[in-house]
């Protein structure tokens, strides 16, 4: 069957990814988590001293792009395909806090988004693939036959977010991770290079009010409409 790219942007955790990962399974098509790539690079800042809580050195992180290497690898037993930085799997280390607090500043540098662009290009060249990510719809892949737009309240997506990392074991409070979801969104959609809009041509779900599997059912539908033509 004839296949085709969908693009899935929006505000940090709206449940992009829960959503593109049914739908990557269900249309046997590749997911691929962008955020993932963002946050990697964010961890090689972390530990090689390009970036704390006083200091990002830029110029270094520039410097540093063509040692970065980063890799998809899907082990069977694994329901997603983790983050390789540099040969190690990094998966759940770049989910936790610490990251989530550098990753937009690190996100707003041209040149990582340059290269992570193009690789993320070069995955999609197939198609048959969905990505989640924040310019997914509007600067990697323009010209996806379907693209979504997800948003959600920043209450009820800190509420989502902190019992995530409760369940991992993480010591966070609620006030802390809806500050962090707010500076993000402050900077994800002012950032001067490919800042979060929304494409002209994506569909937006609110799903303040939805549960994971009325959403699911919606966005499925979208993309077997798109699959056969419909629409
Ligand atoms: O989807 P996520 O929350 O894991 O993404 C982490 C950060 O990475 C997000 O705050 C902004 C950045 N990002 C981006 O700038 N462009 C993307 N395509 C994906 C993520």
């Amino acid at each position: 069957m004839h296949k085709i790219t969908i693009a899935i942007d929006g505000y940090s955790s709206t449940g992009k990814s829960t959503v593109a990962k049914q739908l990557a399974d269900s249309l046997g098509y590749v997911y691929v988590d962008s955020g993932a790539m963002y946050r990697a690079v964010t961890l090689y800042a972390m530990q090689n001293g390009i970036i704390s809580k006083k200091h990002f050195d830029t110029e270094k992180l520039k410097e540093s792009l063509s040692s970065i290497h980063l890799k998809f690898k899907k082990e069977a037993g694994w329901n997603k395909a983790h983050i390789f930085l540099n040969g190690t799997d990094v998966e759940n280390e770049i989910r936790n806090l610490e990251v989530s607090e550098f990753v937009s500043p690190i996100a707003t540098v041209p040149e990582v988004r340059t290269k992570l662009v193009a690789q993320q290009q070069q995955m999609g060249q197939e198609k048959g693939v969905v990505m989640d990510g924040r310019d997914i719809g509007t600067v990697v892949f323009p010209n996806a036959e379907l693209k979504i737009f997800m948003n959600a309240s920043a209450p009820e997506r800190a509420q989502r977010r902190y019992k995530e990392l409760l369940e991992r074991g993480d010591v966070v409070t609620f006030d802390e991770i809806l500050k962090n979801i707010k500076e993000r969104d402050h900077i994800d959609t002012t950032r001067e290079d490919s800042p979060l809009r929304k494409a002209a041509d994506a569909i937006e779900i609110d799903n303040s009010e939805m549960n994971l599997e009325d959403q699911f059912h919606v966005v499925l539908q979208l993309a077997k409409d798109r699959i056969a033509g419909r629409v």
